[in-house]
């Protein structure tokens, strides 16, 4: 047996399940979309700009992603673009997670606050 095999194995694991600890926990409550916005900011924002404007990768306000479908949204941030630095998100979201940052990007909530100012 290789135990240190065994290890990462059950780290893997226990990871997994606090993250749905967590989100099934607070599903729904505020908390979990300020941090879920937070999350979009840190780290989508790290590629595609803290105000989503672009940088690395393309700009996702809802003018710039006008022709894709909520749906669509929710599969690029699911699966990524394959062969280019957008990456899967499904190991890291829940589908909910995913379907309301979706949401967000296509109203535009999640940068409204500041856009005249940027
Ligand atoms: C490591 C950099 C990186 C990170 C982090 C990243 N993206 Fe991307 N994203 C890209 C790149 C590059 C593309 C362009 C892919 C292409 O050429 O089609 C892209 C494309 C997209 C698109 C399609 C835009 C369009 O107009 O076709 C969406 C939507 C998107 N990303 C959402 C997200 C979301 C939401 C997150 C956070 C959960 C995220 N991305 C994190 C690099 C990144």
């Amino acid at each position: 047996m290789n135990r240190s095999g065994q290890g990462l194995y059950w780290q893997a694991g226990l990871a997994v399940a606090l993250l749905m600890a967590t989100a099934g926990a607070t599903a729904g409550a505020p908390e979990t979309e300020s941090e879920l916005a937070n999350f979009v900011i840190q780290d989508c924002g790290s590629c595609h700009g803290l105000k989503l404007k672009g940088g690395l990768g393309p700009p996702l306000r809802p003018e710039d992603i006008e022709a894709l479908p909520e749906a669509a949204v929710a599969a690029i941030i699911r699966q990524g673009v394959p062969g280019t630095a957008m990456p899967p998100w499904k190991a890291l979201l829940t589908e909910q997670e995913i379907l309301w940052i979706s949401r967000q990007l296509k109203s535009g909530a999640l940068i409204a606050p500041e856009s005249d100012t940027f």
